[in-house]
């Protein structure tokens, strides 16, 4: 007896479900959505495309302010391609991340000499920039110029997952494979813009990982999470190792003026161009980097910094100490830094927020006492 192959029910409901699923989400988008960002004014690419970049794990209200510093200073590709990545970095100064600021930048110079300093507008060359993705294009695109293209961010991701009852976590292939195809499925021909930012708004205010607002979900009557109860367990949870913690010193070396010592950190790596205080795996190097080369007295270690990276987390030992040394050991790489008078560079929040401490007389009564 030949039976038919079970179809899989998702497949089946997204046929079905599609258009209706979005015309849910337009209408609900109109009360429930986000209307008023900085980026839903004046939406061209370029402004659409740095505000994907600065929301990629970061939330909306961390970013507009550095959204809108940014914009007055490069309000345009050109000035963005044409400015030093330094003061990038700087505008990017806590935002974390870096990786996307450097990547910002490249791709910036990329269009200014490869595409005329016109911002693409094809899903394919704009696929094609650093630092952009498959569902960032996308979202630029279908945000700016209302093509239709899908999308697959985190938030989206766990949106469709639970409507769809979609099996298998972000390191799934089949399950990613089969996500994009119900996400291409789910957009609609007309509105696409709105659809868009409303899926994204969904997935930040209401079909949040913890504690779902599903009494206020335009589509929970036909969530397969909800009607399973298994909001909770969709989407799987990343089983994450534990994280481990990396202990450094750093040495805070300060010249009669107040101006401290720092140093450009290597492209790749945390912080990744980044200025800080020069860094240490042992004490016993700190030390002899302090004498030798910076003329410096013996330390006093102040109170440690913490700082949580993704993978690990970071343990700092200041060492701070008086030198007498006046030149920097090596100008390309090095620079005297007076919080009273900043120059323009890209510091990691932690010790940004370090050197204006060091500035008061709270950090100097430790190095005095
Ligand atoms: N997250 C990613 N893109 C977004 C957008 N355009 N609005 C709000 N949150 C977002």
């Amino acid at each position: 007896m030949s039976r038919d192959k079970p179809r899989r029910p998702d497949a089946a409901r997204v046929a079905d479900a599609g258009p209706s699923f979005a015309g849910a989400l337009i209408e609900w988008h109109a009360l429930g959505g986000r209307h008023d960002l900085p980026w839903q004014r004046d939406r061209s690419p370029y402004r659409v495309w740095v505000s994907e970049i600065m929301l990629q794990q970061t939330r909306v209200g961390t970013v507009i302010p550095y959204y809108e510093r940014f914009m007055r200073r490069f309000p345009d590709i050109v000035a963005l391609a044409g400015a030093p990545l330094d003061e990038v970095l700087h505008l990017w100064s806590g935002l974390g991340y870096y990786a996307r600021a450097r990547n910002l930048h490249r791709a910036a110079v990329c269009v200014r000499e490869e595409h005329g300093g016109r911002f693409p507008e094809s899903f394919e060359a704009l696929a094609r920039l650093p630092g952009v993705g498959r569902s960032t294009a996308g979202a630029v695109l279908a945000l700016s110029r209302g093509q239709r293209l899908p999308i697959l961010d985190g938030n989206v991701r766990r949106v469709l997952t639970r409507q769809f009852g979609v099996e298998g976590g972000a390191s799934d292939r089949t399950a990613m494979q089969r996500l994009w195809q119900i996400s291409e499925e789910c957009t609609p021909t007309r509105h696409v813009d709105v659809y868009t930012q409303a899926i994204m708004d969904l997935g930040a205010t209401i079909c949040t990982r913890r504690n779902p607002a599903c009494g206020q979900c335009p589509v929970a009557e036909r969530c397969v999470a909800r009607l399973t109860g298994r909001q909770h367990e969709l989407p799987a949870a990343r089983r994450r190792p534990e994280r481990p913690l990396r202990q450094v010193f750093m040495v805070a070396a300060q010249r009669h003026d107040g101006g401290v010592l720092l140093e450009r950190r290597p492209e790749s790596g945390i912080w990744g161009g980044l200025w800080c205080l020069p860094q240490f795996d042992t004490r016993a190097e700190a030390e002899a980097y302090l004498r030798h080369a910076l003329n410096g007295a013996a330390p006093r270690p102040l109170e440690a910094l913490r700082h949580a990276f993704t993978h690990f987390d970071l343990v700092i030992t200041p060492l701070l100490a008086h030198c007498s040394a006046t030149s920097a050991p090596d100008p390309a790489r090095h620079a005297w830094y007076r919080a009273s008078a900043p120059d323009a560079l890209g510091l990691p929040a932690p010790i940004s927020k370090f050197l204006r401490r060091l500035a008061t007389d709270a950090v100097q009564e430790q190095l005095l006492d």
